[in-house]
């Protein structure tokens, strides 16, 4: 099953670019930009990432995103995460990153954005990486905030395809962001939310009804509403789902206890994801491999975790196509 994962090409539709962010190189960003970290090594940070829950991990996330500062160092994250989906096969992949994160500490939008888009560019040139970038709203912030930040991004259209909304979720329902989200879907963007994840199942119908999301982020949440289940397998609303990511953050104790397998056989669209991989302890092969791991899953269903994600996907039609024949040749032929 390892050589089958490892070779199975692959599909990342929930990855934060700033949770990409691994020890090493956040002591090279810090010690290039003068930025005081509280930690003595890279085992030491790696030490310090034990969650008991999402806001305990927001904590340190948000810190260490401080050691980012120029456009390089946002293109130096970015590529190191491209270059890892390369060894995964990672053959394409739609990208969350958090301007607020960026513009509150000073930095400007257009080097975050410059920065990211010059190494998705060079990744889609030299290692045939395709990609989008989905900007998230930070939830634990108003709306006021929330419409800042989409005036900020109209200029740069064509490089964005969506928005998301990330952070704290408990607290800060859909609704506080109905309108921000109007306004980025009349702008021409795409709109998907984490949902689900520690917030209760009626978020996932919220951001479904009131904010019109093309994906739900987590999501794994629904189970806790029968109905709904239901409706997502006939709709084929896609999940997000990021395996590690849940049990890191106890949002399920064990793997074994997962239900990304229970939903994919209800005829769910689930997908999975490596969410903040330099915190969560894996990228997209560990992620698969920790739920063939734990489960009792053939070949063929892994693969649908590849298919769903191509159908769940923003890419055109031209390139999903590419991407079903190229996940149909690898079981054709092994
Ligand atoms: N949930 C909410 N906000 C986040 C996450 C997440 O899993 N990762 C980064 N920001
Ligand atoms: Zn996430």
């Amino acid at each position: 099953m390892e050589n089958f994962i490892q070779a199975l090409p692959k599909i990342e539709l929930h990855l934060h670019i700033e949770g990409s962010l691994e020890p090493e190189l956040m002591f090279e960003l810090a010690h290039r930009n003068r930025v005081d970290i509280p930690f003595a090594s890279a085992d030491e940070v790696r030490a310090a990432y034990e969650f008991s829950n999402l806001q305990s991990f927001l904590d340190i996330y948000y810190q260490g995103a401080n050691v980012l500062v120029e456009e390089q160092d946002f293109f130096d994250l970015t590529w190191a995460y491209l270059e890892r989906c390369r060894r995964d096969n990672v053959v394409h992949t739609e990208i969350f990153f958090d301007p607020q994160t960026h513009t509150d500490r000073g930095i400007a939008f257009g080097t975050v954005l410059d920065g990211i888009t010059r190494a998705l560019d060079r990744g889609r040139d030299e290692l045939g990486i395709t990609s989008h970038l989905i900007m998230c709203f930070l939830r634990h912030l108003d709306e006021d905030a929330a419409f800042a930040t989409l005036e900020q991004a109209l200029p740069h259209r064509g490089r964005i395809i969506g928005v998301g909304l990330d952070s704290g979720e408990a607290g800060n329902p859909p609704e506080k962001f109905e309108r921000v989200f109007a306004r980025a879907r009349d702008a021409g963007f795409l709109a998907v939310a984490h949902a689900g994840e520690e917030g209760p199942a009626t978020y996932i119908r919220d951001a479904i009804d009131r904010l019109g999301v093309r994906r739900i982020d987590h999501g794994v949440r629904c189970v806790e509403d029968a109905a709904l289940v239901d409706e997502l397998a006939v709709s084929r609303m896609p999940l997000t789902v990021c395996p590690l990511s849940n049990v890191k953050l106890c949002v399920f104790r064990d793997m074994r206890e997962h239900n990304i397998v229970e939903l994919l056989r209800r005829g769910l669209c689930v997908t999975i994801n490596s969410d903040d991989p330099a915190y969560f302890g894996g990228y997209m092969n560990d992620n698969f491999l920790a739920v063939a791991d734990a489960h009792d899953v053939s070949q063929q269903e892994i693969a649908q975790f590849s298919l769903n994600a191509i159908e769940a996907s923003f890419a055109d039609a031209t390139r999903k196509q590419e991407m079903q024949a190229i996940v149909s040749e690898y079981l054709a032929t092994g």
